[in-house]
Formats: structure tokens, C-alpha cells, sequence
């Protein structure tokens, strides 16, 4: 395990990550940032970070909004081991475990779960730096994993919870909607964040505009780049 400096919601921090674990991309900032407009005044929350990496979402929010309780899981062995180091250094409030979805956490109830478990098409994760050796076992579709999220997380949120999820233009934005609509009394999309696709996928031309025409994904192509999206979206309980 290694000790890296990384540039996150506009502030360094030294977090350690391990080979295997994932570095925090464009997608965390906007689930920190979004989440900190929305909560910045709460106190005494339970907060469940689900496919929490390095832990880094945990360790930002800790920064910013005292005295609440943060919880972590990952499926990834390497990933928990990180988060239970850093949040020992940043002597975060909370606990660390491993396992799968929501499965560590039975008996448990939260007032905001924020959801950042894999959630691009499985046929780019295995292209990309971004997933090398990082669980994606998200279909081609890329939403298998967060659809069982928004299916299964009502039961453990509180009355009056809230789960946080993003919404990446490299998986199918519809069918994850359609779900959130059924299970949730109250969606809102809190922002809508444009990035170019990283250099490493830009080559699978062949395989974009494959994804694309299936409905699996969507970008638009102009300035020469691949124009992808994250929308951070918050679905309310009642
Ligand atoms: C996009 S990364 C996000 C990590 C961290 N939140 C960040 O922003 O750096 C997705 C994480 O989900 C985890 N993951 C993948 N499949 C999972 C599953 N079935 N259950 C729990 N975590 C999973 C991966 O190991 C990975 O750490």
C-alpha cells in the first residue's frame, strides 16, 4: 500500500491506494460535490459509501460535515483493505467491510446511501485503466449492478433516507431511470457534468458506435473527442 497525493473536489489529500484500486475519476468529484450542496448542514447521519474504493468519498465528505457516521463496502479485498487504512489515518467515525452490494450491511439502516459501485458497459470496463483489475461484472449495458442497488436499497434506508447514485452516459441512462421511477417516490437530477472520453478508449471506435446503436451507451462525437456525461441523481424515499 502506498501513500499518493490526489487532487479531489479542488483540494490535495494523501490517501493510500494499493495496485487493484480505483482512482478516483471526474464521476467522485461530482457525487462529493453534489452531495455536499445538497447536505452541507447535517449532523448525527448514518452515510453508507457502497463501492467505496480507496474510501475516498467517505474521507472528503468526513472532511467537510462533522459529527456523522460513515460506513464503507466493497467487494474488491484490496479496495477494503485501503479504506480501513485511511479511514484509521483520517480517524474517520464508522466502519469499514467487505463484501457484495448491499449484503454487509443487513440489519443496518441508513439516512443516506451513496452509490458509486461500477457502473459503466463490462465491454469498455475491460478496455480501460480505469478498471484494470477493478470488479465490473455490470453487463454490456452497463447497469446490472446499480439496477440491484436502486431494487434493493429502500430496505435500508430510514424513513425519509436517500440514495445518491451516478448516472454515466457509458451505460443505458434509460432502463436505470425507468427502475428509479418504480422504486422511488421522488427523483431529481441534481447535475448533468460533460468530460471526454480518456485517450485509452478513444481507439474502440469500432466498438463505441456498436454500444451506441444497441442503446448500451451514449456520447456525441464533436471537436474530434467523445463526449460522455455524468448526471448525479438523488432519489428520495418519500
Ligand atoms: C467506480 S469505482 C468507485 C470507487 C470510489 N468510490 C471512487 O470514487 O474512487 C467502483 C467500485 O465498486 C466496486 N464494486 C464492483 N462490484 C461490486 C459489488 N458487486 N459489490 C460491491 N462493490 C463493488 C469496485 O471494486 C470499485 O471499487
Amino acid at each position: 500500500m502506498k501513500l499518493k497525493k490526489i487532487k479531489v473536489n479542488n483540494e490535495f489529500f494523501s490517501i493510500y491506494f494499493n495496485k487493484g484500486v480505483f482512482m478516483p475519476t471526474a464521476t467522485t468529484d461530482f457525487l462529493i460535490k453534489d452531495f455536499l450542496k445538497k447536505n452541507y448542514k447535517i449532523k448525527n447521519k448514518k452515510i453508507l459509501d457502497l463501492g467505496c474504493g480507496s474510501g475516498i468519498i467517505s474521507i472528503i465528505l468526513a472532511d467537510k460535515i462533522k459529527n456523522n457516521t460513515f460506513f464503507a463496502s466493497d467487494i474488491s479485498n484490496k479496495a477494503v483493505m485501503c479504506s480501513k487504512r485511511n479511514f484509521l489515518n483520517f480517524k474517520i467515525n464508522g466502519e469499514v467491510k467487505k463484501g457484495n452490494m448491499l449484503k454487509p450491511w443487513s440489519n443496518y439502516k441508513f439516512d443516506y446511501i451513496i452509490n458509486d459501485v461500477s457502473g459503466i458497459s463490462s465491454s469498455l470496463a475491460k478496455k480501460s485503466k480505469w478498471f484494470k483489475n477493478v470488479p465490473a461484472l455490470t453487463g454490456a449495458d452497463g447497469t446490472s449492478l446499480t439496477l440491484s442497488v436502486i431494487k434493493n436499497s429502500i430496505k435500508f434506508l430510514k424513513n425519509k433516507g436517500c440514495l445518491y447514485l451516478p448516472l454515466i452516459s457509458l451505460s443505458n441512462e434509460k432502463k436505470i431511470i425507468d427502475i428509479a421511477k418504480k422504486y422511488f417516490k421522488k427523483i431529481k437530477i441534481i447535475s448533468k457534468n460533460y468530460w471526454f472520453l480518456p485517450v485509452d478508449l478513444e481507439k474502440h471506435t469500432t466498438l463505441l458506435n456498436k454500444l451506441k446503436k444497441k442503446n448500451n451507451i451514449n456520447f456525441e462525437y464533436k471537436f474530434g473527442k467523445y463526449v460522455c456525461y455524468t448526471k448525479v441523481l438523488e432519489l428520495k424515499k418519500n
